[in-house]
């Protein structure tokens, strides 16, 4: 394809602001899928993202488009995850389009992801054509909206296209925006090939399927292809578009889009960022490379039901062949025998992949607490990296502990202000900025990432009802006071329990710790002490009373389906629980216990 007649495009938005309905859309409008075939959101391609409304992997799609001057365009769009936890999927798919659409919803304003997403389109140098969308709505103000994206992004709005992807007004706007505003990618089809690996993934039937940007030169069937950061070489076996399904060419040429297929076994033999080129004739220069993406949450992985195990290590494999941005590692604990220790690229993604094994894998899990990796700086001058509380030093030979810090970007509307501000105090929270956009306030707050991986997010939507948006990136280390407290039940530690605390809030965490602890252990034939500890020091006690008579007792023998019941409900309870020691405890109190509220 001439590459005066190719635009390459993504789209930015803040989650539910329209993007994939938009997708959609130019899909329908350009004919590029049978109107039968059109099922909503086709860009979503797993049940999880349909389901819960959220774009997980990068995909791209190829457009052919007839414009208003006569000639015939391909436009090639490549859809970025929305979500905080991809910010990495974002930043690095940019860099293979040079325009962007910046979705804004007419009612609602600019959000905190469209800002992240935003401003990762600009890194990329991206020509931006703002959108406004949903003006169906009564509630829409897009002359507002257009004030505001020039007043907190920086951006000339005079000329945003206004449309309701719902109804399909403005989307052929959409399209010549796109033809007349962006640029045509640069590139030389006759140098060496050159091209940027976009994105991969693996598919059951293909194999490790990798979505490709050609800078130069041609990429064809049959080619000897080399990665040149892993020095790998494959023979390609097939090239292609997404249209959106994937359909076999001949050959991607520069400024082009799309995947290519060589038997390459697993994800993590391919690198996000890597050139390829021809094994003959390479290039000399790769791309300026990218930084791999790093897990940064972590937490313990284990079978409800031991028996299971074998299970789960064939689940975690798999997905993990899908997912290199997911890391496991084998841990035994001794309270919970065999499992994993999965890292994870923040709590969304923790909770994607969870939600699938159990789902998609029918395996029941514990869940141990999140933590986040904490430099351990020893006495000898080494550092260590924790990512598991439960491996914590000896704290003689500890000099001191650094953490991980966030700067989180937070939109409130203003009535509910002072309950955010009050939210990241209590985690720990350094205010950097507070400004205002329109009758929201925009605060600015540096915060230790673990306040944050358990349940800032859902206490934020909760103290905001729902209107606060918020996004993150990391930020450092930087030296704490922080200390390893375990809890104890029957006497006895349970390491999966363990959480790194700060000093201060030790005893307000261990004391609620137990609290619920004590709650959520249902009682047995004896008392049971449960006790947060530090070091050797008893922080806070409860104790759980025995049980005194048997459950069924109270039915006085009359009732039987009442006793059946009571009986079927303690059995599907045990399903769910774990022995330690002496003592049972219910698979939720892995998680419930932590929560802070
Ligand atoms: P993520 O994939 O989660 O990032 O969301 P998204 O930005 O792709 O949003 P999506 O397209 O899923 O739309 C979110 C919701 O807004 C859906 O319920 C849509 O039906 C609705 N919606 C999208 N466009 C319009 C519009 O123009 N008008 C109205 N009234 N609703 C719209």
């Amino acid at each position: 394809t001439d590459l005066s007649k190719i635009r390459n495009f993504s789209i930015v938005a803040h989650i539910d602001h329209g993007k994939s309905t938009l997708a959609d859309r130019l899909i329908q409008l350009t004919g590029t899928v049978a109107e039968r075939d059109m099922s909503a959101q086709m860009l979503d391609t797993m049940d999880i993202e349909k389901e819960r409304g959220i774009t997980i992997k990068a995909n791209s799609v190829r457009i052919e488009y007839k414009a208003n001057d006569g000639e015939n365009y391909v436009l090639n769009l490549i859809d970025t995850p929305g979500h905080v936890d991809f910010a990495y999927e974002v930043s690095r798919s940019m860099r293979a389009v040079e325009g962007s659409l910046l979705v804004v919803d007419a009612s609602q304003g600019v959000e905190a992801q469209t800002l992240a997403n935003v401003y990762h389109a600009i890194e990329a140098d991206h020509e931006i054509v703002p959108v406004l969308n949903k003006i169906d709505l009564p509630a829409a103000d897009p002359d507002r909206v257009a004030e505001q994206i020039e007043d907190v992004i920086g951006i000339d709005a005079t000329d945003a296209v206004h449309i309701s992807a719902k109804t399909g007004i403005g989307i052929a706007d959409v399209l010549e925006a796109i033809v007349t505003r962006l640029p045509a990618p640069k590139g030389d089809p006759d140098a060496p090939l050159k091209a940027m690996l976009v994105d991969s993934w693996y598919d059951a039937y293909l194999g490790v399927v990798v979505l490709v940007r050609v800078i130069d030169g041609h990429l064809r069937k049959g080619d000897k292809i080399r990665m040149m950061n892993t020095n790998a070489a494959y023979p390609v076996d097939r090239v292609g578009v997404f249209r959106p399904k994937m359909e076999n060419i001949d050959v991607l040429g520069p400024g082009e889009l799309g995947f290519l297929t060589a038997s390459i076994k697993q994800v993590a033999d391919t690198r996000v960022g890597d050139t390829i080129t021809h094994v003959k004739k390479g290039c000399e220069k790769p791309l300026p490379g990218f930084a791999p993406s790093q897990p940064v949450v972590f937490c313990g992985l284990f079978p409800v039901d031991n028996a299971e195990f074998e299970d789960l290590r064939e689940a975690i494999s798999k997905l993990s062949l899908n997912d290199a941005s997911f890391s496991t590692e084998m841990e035994t604990s001794a309270a919970l025998g065999f499992g994993f220790r999965c890292g994870f690229l923040g709590l969304l993604h923790l909770e994607v992949i969870r939600d699938r094994l159990e789902r998609e894998y029918d395996i029941e899990l514990i869940t141990t607490a999140p933590s986040v990796i904490y430099h351990i700086h020893m006495r000898d001058g080494t550092v260590v990296d924790l990512h598991n509380p439960a491996d914590m030093p000896d704290l003689t030979h500890v000099d001191h502990i650094e953490e991980p810090r966030i700067k989180a970007t937070i939109l409130v509307p203003d009535e509910y202000l002072g309950d955010v501000l009050k939210l990241c105090q209590d985690r720990r929270g350094i205010q950097l900025d507070l400004t205002y956009a329109g009758t929201r306030a925009m605060v600015v707050y540096d915060l230790p990432l673990n306040e944050v991986v358990f349940d800032f997010y859902d206490r934020l939507k909760s103290v905001t009802k729902g209107y606060a948006s918020f996004d993150y990136q990391m930020d450092g280390y930087r030296e704490d006071k922080l200390v390893k407290m375990q809890i104890l039940v029957n006497d006895e530690p349970v390491d999966a329990l363990s959480i790194m605390v700060h000093q201060d809030r030790a005893d307000m965490r261990g004391r609620s710790m137990v609290e619920k602890l004590k709650e959520l252990i249902p009682q047995h034939q004896f008392k049971i002490p449960i006790q947060a500890a530090i070091g050797g020091r008893i922080i806070a006690r409860e104790t759980l009373s025995a049980l005194r008579k048997d459950v069924t007792a109270k039915c006085y023998g009359g009732d039987m389906s009442r006793k059946r019941k009571l009986l079927d409900k303690q059995k599907a309870g045990k399903k769910k629980m774990r022995q330690f020691g002496k003592v049972e405890i219910p698979q939720q109190a892995f998680i419930s216990a932590l929560k802070m509220d």
